[in-house]
């Protein structure tokens, strides 16, 4: 691992792109099957600092929707396969979860979807028969507050949900699922939802990779795939496998349901025989799938459609069961530093003082706090460069030299430019999620009104 914060700010980049347009989003997921995370009150910090704007969690835990309180992050929450039943039984169920388990920091915390299961046809206990009286349950004790137009329902599925996904045109779901996708259709197209599908090009390529090439999988194909049938070009998988699930919706007349990922991504590390699960691909797929995402593309059989996708994962998960590869999908480890670098420089729109620069000075420049950083950004940014950063910001505390004057663009100044210098004095290394901004003059010679840098 590099020190940590060329990785970091290259997270951040990636993340400053997530909130710069209308139209499609990329969310992240933040996976807990992990019994060494941070607090979920640093995880929202971290989240924070990187501008993650679209979070999805698997469960409606209190102590992580408290935390995302009035952070301005929008939260999809889950309700796990296990509470099917009893949510599908009595409505007096689902109004008490909602009273219980979403309500008590709402709107704080802006909860803009649930999940009301995820991936049943993959879930051994009959899941799929409760799934749709559940979602029915949900949305009515929604509606019941006047909530439903602001909190969707859905339900997540896996590419499972199809019999047939190749070529894209062909695609179709298993009539076997008909008994609850039909209705659940119906729901979704009723009531605005989206059609949540997980997507994986990893798994195809590892469990064929006699037929997938590595390239077509990682969005870097040279070669393009004909879909016969309707002559569209298809350049990776990612939109090969969305297409499939609009022509099986198109087929059976569910013109109008969107499409959402709710999971794709990754893993940066696997088992000897998981070739493919390598930093460097995980980087160039995660890479590749933001730039095609974030500026509407679409996909060959709906070119400029928005499509949200979340990331998975925040983390690496230690308690995930299975192969090697399943508790390495994290952008993050549980110390918070970065598993490997996202490249965005690709982007036309990024802002060029953010622009990874790995010029090294020899100390003629300085990194300090932007006077236009919000104080929580500011917070925020001590916080990750005095922890995961290995800032010794000693100094800063109470009666130490650096502690006067007491405000955070003072302190922030200190420990930014303590790991400017640490680090290589690089651009990126003064990047803090947009809150730092390097000068050429020493910032000890100048006093504002407001400003002495004790650097
Ligand atoms: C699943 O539920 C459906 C409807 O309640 C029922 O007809 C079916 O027998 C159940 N299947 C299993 C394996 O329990
Ligand atoms: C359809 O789903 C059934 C039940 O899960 C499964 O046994 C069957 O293999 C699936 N068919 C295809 C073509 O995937
Ligand atoms: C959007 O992404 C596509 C595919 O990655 C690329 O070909 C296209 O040039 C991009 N458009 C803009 C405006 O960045
Ligand atoms: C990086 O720094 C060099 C030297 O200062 C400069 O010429 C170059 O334009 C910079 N690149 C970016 C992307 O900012
Ligand atoms: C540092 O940079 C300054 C200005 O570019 C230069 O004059 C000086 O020689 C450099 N010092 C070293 C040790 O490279």
């Amino acid at each position: 691992m590099p020190t940590g914060f060329t990785l970091i700010s290259a997270a951040s980049l990636f993340l400053l792109l997530l909130d710069c347009c209308s139209g499609s989003f990329v969310g992240v997921c933040y996976g807990r099957s992990a019994d060494d995370l941070p607090t979920p009150d640093k995880v929202a910090q971290l989240v924070q600092l990187h501008k993650i704007k679209y979070v999805r969690i698997y469960d409606s835990n209190l102590q992580v929707l408290k935390a995302f309180a009035n952070t301005g992050i929008e939260l999809m929450i889950g309700v796990p396969n296990s509470d099917l039943l009893s949510l599908s039984q009595f409505q007096s169920n689902a109004d008490s979860w909602l009273k219980n388990s979403v309500l008590p920091y709402y709107p704080a915390t802006k909860i803009t979807y649930i999940t009301v299961g995820a991936e049943v046809t993959e879930s051994p206990n009959n899941a799929s028969s409760f799934v749709v009286p559940a979602m029915t349950n949900v949305l009515t004790a929604l509606k019941k507050l006047g909530l439903h137009k602001k909190i969707k329902v859905s339900s997540t599925h896996s590419l499972g949900v199809l019999s047939r996904s190749f070529p894209p045109s062909a695609g179709a779901f298993n009539s076997s699922h008909a008994h609850f996708l039909k209705p659940m259709l119906e729901f979704l197209a009723e009531n605005q939802s989206p059609f949540m599908i997980d997507i994986y090009p990893y798994y195809a390529y590892r469990d064929s990779r006699s037929k997938v090439s590595l390239d077509y999988a990682l969005f870097e194909a040279s070669s393009e795939v004909i879909d016969p049938n309707t002559g569209l070009l298809y350049t990776n998988m990612f939109d090969a496998q969305i297409d499939a699930i609009y022509f099986a919706l198109m087929a059976l007349n569910f013109r109008t349901i969107k499409v959402m990922v709710t999971e794709t991504g990754w893993p940066s590390k696997g088992s000897p025989k998981e070739i493919a699960a390598t930093p460097d691909n995980a980087q160039t797929y995660n890479t590749n799938l933001i730039r095609h995402v974030i500026n509407n593309t679409g996909t060959p059989a709906k070119p400029g459609e928005e499509l949200d996708v979340y990331i998975f994962s925040l983390f690496n998960e230690n308690r995930k069961p299975g192969m090697e590869s399943e508790r390495n999908w994290g952008l993050f480890y549980p110390d918070q530093t970065s598993v490997y670098s996202l490249d965005f420089t690709g982007r036309g729109a990024v802002d060029m003082t953010t622009e990874a620069n790995i010029t090294r000075s020899n100390g003629t420049t300085w990194c300090i706090a932007s006077s236009k950083a919000s104080q929580i950004d500011l917070q925020n940014a001590i916080d990750w460069a005095c922890g995961p950063g290995n800032v010794d910001c000693t100094a800063i505390q109470p009666s130490q030299p650096c502690f006067e004057p007491d405000n955070l663009a003072s302190h922030a100044s200190f420990a930014f430019n303590s790991y400017y210098q640490q680090n290589g004095a690089s651009d990126v290394a003064c990047s803090f999620g947009g809150t730092g901004v390097t000068v050429d003059k020493d910032p000890s010679m100048f006093i504002t009104t407001h400003h002495k840098y004790c650097i």
